[in-house]
């Protein structure tokens, strides 16, 4: 367990430094609402209804990208999703930023400007460097407390993560406390039955790593996407190639074969690659073939077949616990979503401990109309999910041990 404090050893009506993770997308120039909104506004209103004083940071995208915007839209949608207003200021620590946290009466809420707007924020240095940047000493003394609730921004070692917990007394809001004990519950518990992973998504070496490290720990992986195809080939199936104006195989076989023989070669009994595979027809319908007829790559694979799905989910329901790390196809495309659904609809007719993460996977969970209620935890993290997952400690978290 955790050894940080937690918002149940926070005194009511102090005013409260919050550090949220509200990175979303942006399209055309307007931030997308998102779960991320609706998990960190029950910190924030839990915190203005024992009366503090609530002042957000948060962070946009990065200097240079579309992405990088300010946060003033998502001071409405934090709002929407909190019911109490959420006012915008367009500073991060000047003058406009100190007037306005001054005003703050109790059960208020603020959002400051973006931190990476604050040239101190970004640079990746220790703790206590980050303390003793100006954006640091010129807010901490305005607080009483500092809560960090940004679980999926904790593997960066930025001053709005790591340098407030050495100015002031600090505590893990509710995101941060429940994903922490979920993403970390595959390394440190101990299951009573089979341990299960589903592993997927476009990054072959994030699959390469987490089974790594995961190896002792789980008794099954269910593999697709990328990586499947790269294990399928290390089996001399004739997929996992680039064909013409696709660059997706090539490369990352180059940089991971050695791993994946070798992870087939000691640990093959506990890895399950597809039976069979989807693709595009001629008419865009969609079509399977089985991985044994493949005689050639001549068009893209978008997601596992039929029988794929059945194997695994027949897996899953066997399972103590289930772990997901990326799609196992195309989901967003409703003809090469079977694999990614069924895998997870398997999970959500379980009683099993689950967690689903990374990236992009857990959008599947609303884009086909399951409830979240049917899983153990839907992560929001990306980067410092997989982190977890690995074992890696996140500089954030041990911020708040102190
Ligand atoms: C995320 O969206 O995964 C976090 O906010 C971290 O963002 P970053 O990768 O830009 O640091």
């Amino acid at each position: 367990m955790a050894s940080f404090k937690t918002l149940d050893d926070l005194e009511d009506g102090q005013r409260v430094l919050v550090r949220l993770d509200l990175n979303s997308p942006v399209e055309d120039g307007e931030v997308q609402d998102n779960r991320r909104f609706d998990r960190h506004a029950e910190t924030v209103r839990e915190l203005a209804e024992r009366d503090c004083g609530v002042v957000c940071m948060a962070h946009q995208g990065r200097p240079g990208r579309d992405t990088f915007v300010s946060l003033e839209q998502h001071a409405d949608i934090l709002g929407r999703h909190v019911g109490k207003p959420v006012e915008f200021v367009p500073d991060t620590f000047g003058d406009r930023a100190i007037s306005a946290i001054d005003d703050l009466a109790g059960g208020e809420i603020l959002l400051l400007e973006n931190t990476r707007m604050c040239d101190e924020e970004l640079p990746e240095e220790e703790p206590t460097v980050k303390a003793e940047t100006e954006f640091v000493k010129a807010l901490a003394p305005e607080f009483d407390a500092y809560v960090n609730d940004a679980y999926s921004a904790a593997h960066r070692s930025h001053a709005s993560l790591v340098g407030f917990p050495l100015a002031l007394p600090a505590y893990a809001g509710r995101v941060m406390e429940t994903e922490y004990e979920a993403n970390t519950a595959i390394a440190e518990r101990a299951f009573d039955g089979p341990v299960t992973m589903v592993v997927g998504g476009t990054k072959a070496s994030d699959v390469i790593d987490v089974m790594t490290a995961l190896e002792d720990k789980v008794d099954t992986f269910l593999l697709g996407g990328i990586a499947g195809e790269l294990f399928l080939r290390a089996m001399d199936v004739p997929v996992g190639r680039d064909i013409e104006g696709m660059d997706l195989f090539d490369d990352q076989w180059a940089e991971n074969e050695t791993t994946i023989r070798s992870l087939l070669d000691d640990y093959g009994d506990q890895i399950r690659l597809a039976l069979d595979l989807a693709f595009e027809d001629d008419e865009g319908e969609r079509d399977e073939i089985e991985v044994l007829d493949v005689e050639e790559k001549d068009r893209a694979f978008l997601d596992v077949g039929s029988n794929t799905v059945s194997e695994y989910a027949a897996i899953v329901e066997d399972s103590e616990a289930v772990f997901v790390k990326g799609a196992l196809g195309l989901f967003e495309d409703e003809r090469f979503a079977d694999g990614t659904v069924g895998v997870l609809e398997a999970i959500a007719e379980t009683d099993c401990f689950s967690v689903v993460g990374g990236g992009d996977t857990s959008r599947a969970i609303e884009m086909y109309g399951m409830s979240e209620d049917d899983f153990g935890h839907v992560s929001i993290a990306g980067g410092a999910y997989i982190r977890a997952l690995t074992g890696e400690r996140l500089v954030g978290v041990e911020a708040l041990r102190g």
